[in-house]
């Protein structure tokens, strides 16, 4: 029985190409917003926050009632998943996260199987669920994980580090601790995500946001067979979900990317040349991006012109509007607003 996809996301991600790309922003829950920082409040801090599946509702609807975005995603954070196999986890206020370094076999041989990760995990399963019920019938729903290099950054170093340092030196050092950390998180976050994907996620993507670090035989060892094997599991499992990949910073990669055929919709970093991405990569995959998230912070001309540029050049085929990285604390939602106007007309 044919059913008909509603959802702007969905059509685009099954090979659809629309005159008014869906618009959905990477953060689009986040510090921008009032009512985010009001909620996090509540909760008693980022952490709480995702784990309690009402304020982690909440928090995924706020921008979904505020500005009407084509798709919500599940609002969870990569480093749950490596807490989930044991590695403490917490933030410092004003630096980032911080985890206890995995630094020698001992390290990795202490973290959990990987079927003790859901529960930890289960009110991330019931945020999902809940979300199901509660989204407008249009809105879809994305799930996500981090991908094995970048959730191993953060696990190798401890925090995160302007050049992923700790993670590339164990590469080279240790291949076979580093490699076997990488095929531990692979399988679980095929697991983390099938389960994800059981609770309702209509769609999943993967952030790889320091691919970009990897470079000659690891970006395809490190970044891009992870990818695949993840996304190949999953949609064996699941032949209907859609799987969205996000190898940050990879430059000419994205092409590989696209020529493997295992992902749905490619999201392009800031730095990916719109004209570039519609004739090498869209005739393959739809293309996510990729606006400068600043535009956000300063809105005006500039920002009329940048997105109608987007339009001009990746208008005409698969796209999906979103900025080329996290829309920041400093954003104006005033500009948000703005920017729905001039894509939605
Ligand atoms: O996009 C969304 O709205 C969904 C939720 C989401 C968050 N983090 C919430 C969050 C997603 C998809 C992520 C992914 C994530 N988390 C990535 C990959 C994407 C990227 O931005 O490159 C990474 C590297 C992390 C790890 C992480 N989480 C860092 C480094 C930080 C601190 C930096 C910062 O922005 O504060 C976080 C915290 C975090 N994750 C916040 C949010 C809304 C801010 C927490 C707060 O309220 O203080």
């Amino acid at each position: 029985m044919a059913v008909k996809i509603e959802k702007s996301l969905l059509r685009v991600l099954g090979g659809e190409v629309l005159a008014t790309p869906p618009v959905w922003l990477m953060r689009q829950a986040g510090r921008y917003l009032p009512e985010y920082r009001a909620t996090r409040a509540t909760a008693g801090g980022f952490l709480e926050l995702c784990y309690s599946p009402d304020h982690a509702v909440e928090v995924t609807l706020q921008p979904i009632r505020r500005f009407g975005f084509d798709a919500a995603i599940l609002f969870a954070d990569i480093l749950l998943l490596p807490q989930a196999l044991g590695a403490k986890l917490w933030f410092e206020t004003g630096e980032g996260p911080r985890l206890a370094p995995i630094v020698t076999r001992d390290d990795l041989e202490r973290l959990n199987p990987v079927e003790a990760i859901h529960d930890t995990l289960a009110p991330i399963y019931e945020t999902v669920r809940r979300l199901t019920a509660e989204l407008p019938k249009e809105t879809a729903l994305i799930g996500f994980a981090g991908a094995p290099w970048t959730v191993a950054t953060y696990m190798i170093a401890g925090r995160g580090t302007p050049d992923q340092g700790p993670a590339r030196r164990m590469m080279y050092d240790d291949r076979a601790l580093f490699a076997d950390l990488i095929d531990l998180l692979t399988a679980a976050t095929i697991e983390y995500l099938a389960r994800q994907i059981e609770a309702g996620a209509e769609v999943v993507k993967l952030f790889d946001s320091w691919a970009g670090a990897l470079s000659g035989s690891t970006f395809e060892e490190f970044a891009l067979k992870p990818a695949q094997k993840i996304a190949r599991a999953l949609k064996s499992r699941f032949p209907h979900v859609k799987v969205i990949g996000f190898p940050r910073g990879v430059g000419g990669g994205y092409e590989q990317f696209a020529r493997t055929g295992d992902f749905d919709a490619l999201a392009l970093d800031s730095s990916v040349p719109a004209r570039w991405a519609r004739d090498v990569l869209q005739p393959d995959v739809a293309v996510q991006g990729n606006l400068d998230p600043m535009l956000l912070v300063t809105g005006g001309a500039q920002l009329r012109h940048e997105v109608e540029r987007l339009q001009e050049i990746l208008g005409k085929g698969r796209w999906i509007f979103n900025l080329g990285h996290g829309i920041t604390p400093e954003a104006d939602p005033r500009h948000v607003e703005e920017l729905l106007n001039i894509i939605k007309g």
